[in-house]
């Protein structure tokens, strides 16, 4: 049985506040900026928007490095700009969803300070070894991005460990008094009267006992023994009922390597403990888990990808759809074409939005902004782009491994939003932008694409609205079909009232359409499409239509 919730009527829009907007003219974006472009959001059909991490924070990985839960980052306006907006959007009838980064925190968060010196109750807040005997490490596990994932902590004389960055210790999760901590972080939010949560990495937060050594995985090392941990469960289970189900809100999980089988033991509608999750296969199609291991494009897993999370969440769960986020490199660069950017921006915004889920819209997605070519590793702010660039040893000249930046870094999704063709894209009034823009702005912003109404941010607004007026999009059945083919990928979604078809071409060139069984086109109307005239028998490159039979 569907429970009736009301995120499941909306369009989410992800905002990562460094490259937004900045209101204040200092480089860097901020809520004051977040609050000039509410209405833009509204207009674009937003009716909700996901903040990643807007805490005060050193910054040593965008933010989700947290040094004080309970408040917001003076340099993006601090609570008064944040109540603001959270009014503003509330006005509006926008919904304001958190990032919850609990499976880590700052070095610079007060518990890790006092737990360094062993000041009670904070002794036992993190994940504390002795050195081995042997000089060893505590065991044999790598983090995410900076080499082993353990530190060793001049002050406790002992080694701390990091699933992330050096300057993100990871919490103790098994010490009862970490997770009061984190339900008074949820009730300090949901009282101040937000919406929802977005949980960062939350599969990570129980780790194995003993925390072995890894022997299954080549690279993320240590992975198995915390990924979908022995206590995740019981963990989720109890913020759930100690402090989420008191409030009218929902969440989101990020949960990499997770099937959607694995996914129902989260978010079943009948006892799960979160509603919704980000799962990584989605982005999976051009790469081999990371995208620091490109593989070519290959159009049969994005579908395969696509099809299982709606085939097997129908009617138990409920999905989250994204193309694009922080953490990825812009999709048009990768499933898309560069050469075909305002086709294949437009396909791909057809191709996720007309499925049953949450649709995310991440910033400047709806303008098409593609991936950044920097001339020099000095250019990039991400952490784990800059620790690669210096460290991998499969690329060994400096161009080489630049190049392997431009195609995997995070950064390609970072760099400042295009509104218009003024200096610095219109991001900032001030000189130097905190990361520079990237060159492209001049032909690619917001501004020209307002004026244009043959443009994506156009495009995009109407799928929105027209996503929003189809009852079998919200209520309907999904099929795919033709899953084979390495061209088209082409699906339906019906209920009693209705049926479209959603045919996207992922071709360079023309190429051949025969009509799907029981779809008869004469009598269907074509509701959106990107290209003047379109021929019934022929796609054109990147083509998409979308089409709507009424019963
Ligand atoms: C998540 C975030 C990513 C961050 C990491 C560590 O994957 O999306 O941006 O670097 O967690 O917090
Ligand atoms: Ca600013």
């Amino acid at each position: 049985m569907e429970r009736k919730r009301w995120y499941k009527d909306m369009v989410f829009y992800q905002i990562w506040p460094r490259s937004f907007k900045d209101g204040n003219g200092d480089g860097m974006g901020d809520l004051w900026g977040v609050y000039e472009k509410l209405d833009y959001l509204k207009d674009l059909g937003i009716d909700g928007i996901w903040f990643s991490p807007i805490y005060p924070s050193p910054g040593a990985d965008g933010g989700y490095d947290i040094a004080d839960y309970m408040d917001i980052a003076p340099e993006f306006g601090g609570m008064e700009a944040f109540k603001k907006v959270l009014d503003g959007a509330h006005e509006r009838g926008m919904k304001i969803v958190m990032d919850l980064v609990v499976n880590h925190t700052s070095d610079e968060h007060e518990w890790f300070q006092k737990s360094r010196q062993r000041i009670e109750p904070y002794t036992d807040y993190y994940i504390w070894r002795p050195a081995r005997p042997d000089g060893k490490l505590p065991n044999n596990w790598d983090s995410n991005f900076e080499g082993a994932a353990w530190t060793w902590d001049e002050v406790r004389q002992e080694y701390y460990l990091h699933l992330f960055a050096i300057k993100q210790p990871d919490l103790n999760m098994d010490n009862p008094l970490v997770r009061e901590e984190v339900k008074k972080i949820l009730r300090f939010w949901l009282d101040m009267g937000v919406d929802g949560f977005r949980e960062d990495v939350i599969t990570y937060i129980s780790k194995k006992d003993g925390l072995p050594d890894d022997h299954l995985f080549p690279i993320y090392k240590g992975m198995p023994n915390y990924n979908h941990g022995p206590r995740i469960h019981q963990y989720l289970q109890e913020f759930k009922e100690d402090v989420l189900d008191h409030y009218d809100c929902f969440t989101i999980a990020e949960a990499p390597l997770v099937s959607p089988k694995l996914a129902l033991d989260y978010i079943d509608e009948e006892n799960g403990q979160i509603d919704m999750m980000i799962q990584f296969q989605c982005q999976c199609a051009d790469c081999l888990f990371t995208d620091y291991l490109p593989t070519p494009f290959d159009l049969r897993k994005m579908k395969q990808a696509f099809s299982s999370w709606q085939y097997k969440l129908k009617g138990r769960a409920w999905n989250a759809l994204y193309i694009e986020n922080h953490d990825h490199p812009r999709i048009v660069s990768r499933y898309g074409s560069e050469d075909f950017w305002k086709e294949s921006a437009k396909m791909l915004c057809a191709m996720y939005l007309f499925q049953q889920g949450t649709p995310f819209v991440y910033q400047g997605q709806e303008i098409g902004m593609i991936n950044w070519k920097p001339q020099s590793i000095d250019e990039y702010r991400d952490v784990q782009t800059i620790w690669n660039y210096h460290h991998s040893a499969l690329h060994k000249s400096e161009e080489e491994r630049l190049k392997r930046q431009w195609r995997s870094a995070r950064d390609n999704a970072r760099t400042p939003v295009q509104w218009s063709s003024e200096n610095n894209a219109g991001f900032t009034t001030a000189e130097t932008p905190w990361m520079n823009v990237n060159p492209n702005y001049t032909w690619l912003n917001a501004a020209q694409q307002e004026e244009d109404p043959d443009s994506i941010l156009h495009f995009y607004r109407k799928a929105i609205a027209l996503r929003k007026s189809l009852s079998c999009v919200r209520h309907g059945v999904y099929q795919e079909y033709r899953p084979l083919s390495g061209e088209h990928y082409i699906y339906s979604m019906e209920d009693d009232t209705q049926k479209i078809l959603v045919v996207c071409s992922f071709c360079k060139r023309d190429s051949n359409f025969r009509s799907i069984k029981g779809f008869d086109l004469n009598t269907a109307q074509l509701i959106l499409g990107n290209v003047d005239n379109p021929r019934t028998d022929l796609l054109k490159p990147y083509e998409v239509r979308v089409y709507l039979w009424n019963k």
